[in-house]
């Protein structure tokens, strides 16, 4: 939305794309995360913060689709210029390209994520097949389409996500924990996670800097194109809420271990901060890729 107004010849539609491309990649990620820990973590949770899990899971799965249908839809409008939102023509073709592709795979791995929910031996099985092919529907557009080398950056885009739902999905329920009366077992939960957390850290910050090193090519020109720009106020979100994460690990939760009064408040409060600057990145990712980094004939022509 920002970007789309400082560049001549401004709309609206395309700006409101961005932020329905923000709100989905929130819920989508989001809910692969949320799946993600429940597989590996599901089990350490109480009965009430289980329901709570797979209510929020099943409400960013509902989202996740509603929001990914009105971006189709705001396609076909862009394309017809606002002008027809039924025309079947335009309809088959955005079915048909690589944005109908990413619906699909979206879509399907969605409703293959919701499994985690039921009471089945393959629960689990099903529900990373689905998060793996959520995750795939961003490689399967944006500019790992456009630029090359596009296996690499489809790799990485790929491998980008899954580390970030990862962090970003399980903080709704570590705040939960970080209520429960019992802080010891609370603390331990949220130490074990940290653990698991810091390889998934290092993975994102490995494949976002291999990314902006791949699309840039010149790293001396980065901010010769707004894409750079959305890069840099990315990074510094991502910068702020790894901060809060860090405070979290150091301070927050060993007070949480001793059972310090108001810990489990004061860790709580820290978590909403660092959910607040990781919306924010989100909302500067999708951004990011509606503008295109500098064109050093890496661009994919055929
Ligand atoms: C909370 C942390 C992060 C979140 C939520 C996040 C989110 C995203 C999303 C949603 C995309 C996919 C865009 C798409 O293809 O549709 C993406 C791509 C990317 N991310 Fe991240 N990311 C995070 C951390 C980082 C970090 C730390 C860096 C840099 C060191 C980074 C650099 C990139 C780059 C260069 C791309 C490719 C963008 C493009 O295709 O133009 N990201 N990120």
């Amino acid at each position: 939305m920002i970007l789309e107004y400082l560049q001549p010849d401004a709309s609206l539609l395309d700006g409101i794309t961005v932020i329905i491309r923000a709100l989905y990649y929130i819920t989508t990620i989001g809910a692969v995360g949320l799946g993600i820990f429940a597989i590996g973590f599901g089990h350490r949770l109480e009965a009430h913060e289980t329901a709570r899990l797979h209510r929020t899971l099943l409400g960013a799965i509902g989202a996740g689709i509603a929001l990914s249908i009105l971006a189709l839809i705001l396609r076909v409008l862009v394309l017809t210029a606002g002008a027809n939102i039924s025309d079947p023509d335009v309809w088959a073709a955005v079915m048909r390209s690589r944005i109908g592709d990413a619906f699909w795979l979206r879509a399907g791995g969605l409703v293959l994520l919701a499994a985690v929910v039921m009471p089945w031996r393959i629960r689990s099985a099903m529900a990373a097949i689905g998060a793996l092919l959520v995750i795939a529907s961003y490689a399967a557009m944006g500019h790992s389409m456009l630029f090359a080398p596009r296996q690499e950056i489809a790799a990485l885009v790929v491998l980008h996500l899954a580390v970030v739902a990862f962090w970003v999905g399980s903080l709704p329920p570590l705040l939960w924990v970080a209520g429960r009366s019992n802080s010891g077992s609370a603390a331990s939960l949220i130490q074990d996670w940290s653990r698991a957390a810091i390889w998934s850290v290092m993975i994102m910050l490995i494949t976002g800097v291999l990314l902006s090193w791949y699309l840039t090519l010149r790293l001396d020109r980065i901010f010769d194109a707004w894409h750079g720009w959305a890069l840099a106020w990315k990074v510094m979100a991502v910068l702020a809420a790894l901060g809060l994460a860090l405070w979290n690990r150091l301070r927050h939760t060993p007070a949480l271990a001793r059972g310090e009064a108001g810990a489990g408040d004061r860790l709580a409060a820290s978590i909403k901060l660092e959910m607040a600057f990781v919306a924010l990145a989100f909302y500067v990712a999708a951004e990011m890729v509606s503008v295109h980094p500098v064109d050093y004939g890496h661009r994919i022509t055929s």
